[in-house]
């Protein structure tokens, strides 16, 4: 029998750790192609070095930002019903690596998980996440997957063990970051999870909701300004590691609600005509134009519904928090996607 107990000073060990080599992302490329468009934009996928990743926590512990207090909080209340639903055995594959408390609590709802999966495209990141959850689960079957998760995935593939192939798997993913990704590739990230589904098993997502414009642009501006200073730490990103001259001194940050788009959309503003460099290339930004930053779409149970089901997953429950803010779903594999 192995010896799965963890002894000071080791690194609690993980059944696999696999590197699938996603594409490098090419910061440079990106930065520079977004500064060029007719409206700035940067993706939003380099908010998370170190520091942004640290500020991404502190924002999360803010007084305005609901949501992750509130799914948390959903969760654990349906922790029962999410185990009845899994049945016995469940495979757990978590795009995004376990090292939030979510990951735990759902862990802890279910009834005997046969394995956990986590996979990212950072296979460091990943790797320490898993090994963290391991010391907490030591008797969990736990594998790393160092792996771009908007790509698809041969799950029977992948080396569990035998006895970790009869439950249901549960792909899941919460924190309404589905909200983060423009529709048509918030429906392609659906398909693809669809992928990595037999008949029974069930994607288990959280999604933010609908709600007064005011509580929305509150929860993206908080008073202590922290989600201010996650925005500016890409610019300080930028003059750092491309050579950029960006004053963020002169960068306002701002969140709107659009009703019609049903989406926060986070901007940086120019308080003044601004002209800098960035790799070597020369910029311009005139007073009040805007850095498009991020998109956090906001859903009711019938809109998501209707994107899951176009990706081909039929809905078999949802679950509202307290308030109606914020909702989970379990989806499962239905016929076709559109
Ligand atoms: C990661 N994601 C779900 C966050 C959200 O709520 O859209 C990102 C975020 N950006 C600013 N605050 C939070």
């Amino acid at each position: 029998m192995t010896d799965t107990s963890v002894k000071a000073g080791q690194r609690p060990s993980l059944s696999f750790f696999e590197d699938m080599h996603p594409p490098a992302a090419d910061f440079r490329a990106d930065i520079l192609a977004g500064l060029s468009k007719p409206q700035k934009a940067l993706p939003p996928k380099y908010y998370y070095d170190e520091e942004g990743s640290r500020l991404f926590d502190a924002i999360t512990e803010q007084p305005e930002y609901y949501v992750t207090g509130t799914e948390l909080e959903l969760l654990r209340a349906i922790g029962p019903q999410i185990r009845a639903l899994a049945g016995r055995g469940a495979v757990v594959l978590e795009p995004g690596a376990g090292s939030s408390v979510k990951i735990r609590t759902l862990l802890d709802a279910l009834d005997g998980p046969a394995a956990y999966v986590g996979m990212d495209i950072s296979g460091e990141h990943v790797r320490s996440a898993c090994e963290a959850l391991a010391a907490d689960f030591p008797a969990l079957e736990i594998g790393a997957l160092c792996h771009d998760f908007t790509q698809s995935l041969d799950v029977d593939a992948l080396p569990l063990s035998p006895g970790a192939r009869s439950g249901k798997r549960i792909v899941f993913f919460p924190g309404s970051t589905i909200g983060n990704f423009e529709l048509i590739d918030a429906l392609a990230l659906l398909k693809t999870l669809r992928g990595w589904l037999r008949e029974g098993d069930a994607l288990l997502i959280g999604a933010d909701m609908r709600k007064a414009g005011s509580t929305l642009e509150a929860a993206y501006d908080d008073e202590a300004g922290i989600t201010a200073a996650f925005n500016l730490n890409l610019i300080a990103r930028i003059n750092q590691e491309l050579g950029g001259n960006i004053d963020s001194g002169s960068l306002q940050y701002r969140a709107f609600w659009n009703p019609y788009r049903s989406r926060v959309e986070m901007y940086l503003v120019a308080v003044k005509d601004m002209r800098f460099t960035v790799g070597g290339q020369p910029f311009v930004l005139r007073k009040d134009e805007t850095i498009h930053m991020e998109n956090s779409h906001k859903f009711t149970i019938d809109t998501f519904q209707d994107l899951a089901a176009k990706a081909g997953l039929q809905a078999r429950k949802a679950w509202v928090s307290q308030g109606e803010a914020f909702s989970m779903h379990w989806l499962e594999p239905s016929g076709e996607a559109c």
